[in-house]
């Protein structure tokens, strides 16, 4: 479980324990104070592809061979093809592609033993572009399809699914609301565009995660799950148009 110190991450690493699971996660920092004694804690870049062989073999040690994977660690920026720099791209390109694929890498031999269950967090921006996120957007692409291709590879003792979230309530959504010129207006039109009359919350995700790791999702695999309250469900089209 990757980048679990924190936000989405955070949550579903309590689900998970919840549920009995033993989990490692890691970030690159240090271990938060906050995490569950429980939880074991690797500080790694997972775009660096030594670092992820660290994490997984620090997992086979721990527990042996690890039957679950969730690539959560990831970073948006927002910028266009023209302003991303060099390092934007190392940056970005590095935890949300690279640290998915060398995740993947390192765990599918082992899972390849036994059975296993990968589930990569994408986003409905790979599925539609977000204005002014370019390589964040392409970034996303790139998990659901690499989350295909391992199902259909490492199938049938594999699974490997992807969550789309949508507007989910981490740091990152309320420090855009903050930069609005009127943040509680910002907020109350984001909500108004959700059918489920609500922001999604990090709870949200770590539930389909655990449906997604559990026995009652056997059938499910390939798949790229968008959970976002139906905000991309609506038509573009303006009400009162016909
Ligand atoms: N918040 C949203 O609205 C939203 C929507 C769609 C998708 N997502 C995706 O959900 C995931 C979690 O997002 P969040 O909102 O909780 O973000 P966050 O910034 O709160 O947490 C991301 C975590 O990943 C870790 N991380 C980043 N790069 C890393 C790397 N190279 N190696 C190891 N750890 C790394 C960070 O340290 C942090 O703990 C991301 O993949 C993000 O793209 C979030």
């Amino acid at each position: 479980m990757t980048g679990g110190g924190r936000g989405i991450g955070r949550a579903i690493v309590d689900r998970l324990v919840a549920d009995g699971t033993r989990v490692l996660t890691c970030g690159r920092g240090k271990r938060p104070d906050d995490l569950a004694a429980e939880v074991a804690w690797v500080q790694a870049d997972v775009g660096i592809s030594a670092d992820a062989e660290t994490i997984v073999k620090a997992a086979r040690d721990v527990f042996g061979a690890p039957t679950i994977l969730v690539n959560n660690a990831g970073i948006q920026i927002t910028k266009t093809v023209v302003e991303t720099t060099n390092e934007d791209w190392d940056l970005v390109v590095g935890a949300n592609c690279r640290g998915v694929f060398n995740m993947c890498r390192a765990v599918l031999p082992f899972m390849a033993e036994h059975s296993g269950s990968i589930v990569n967090i994408g986003s409905t921006s790979g599925n539609a572009a977000d204005p002014r996120m370019a390589i964040y957007n392409a970034s996303k692409a790139f998990v659901h399809g690499l989350t295909r291709s391992i199902a259909v590879d490492h199938g049938p003792k594999v699974r490997c699914n992807a969550i789309c979230p949508g507007w989910i309530t981490t740091g990152m959504a309320s420090d855009g609301f903050d930069l609005a010129r009127d943040p509680v207006r910002a907020k109350a039109d984001a909500i108004a565009r959700h059918p489920a009359g609500r922001l999604g919350t990090p709870a949200d995700i770590a539930n389909a995660v655990a449906w997604l790791v559990s026995d009652q999702a056997t059938f499910a695999t390939g798949q790229c799950f968008v959970l976002d309250g139906g905000l991309t469900a609506a038509s573009p089209l303006q009400p009162g148009l016909f």
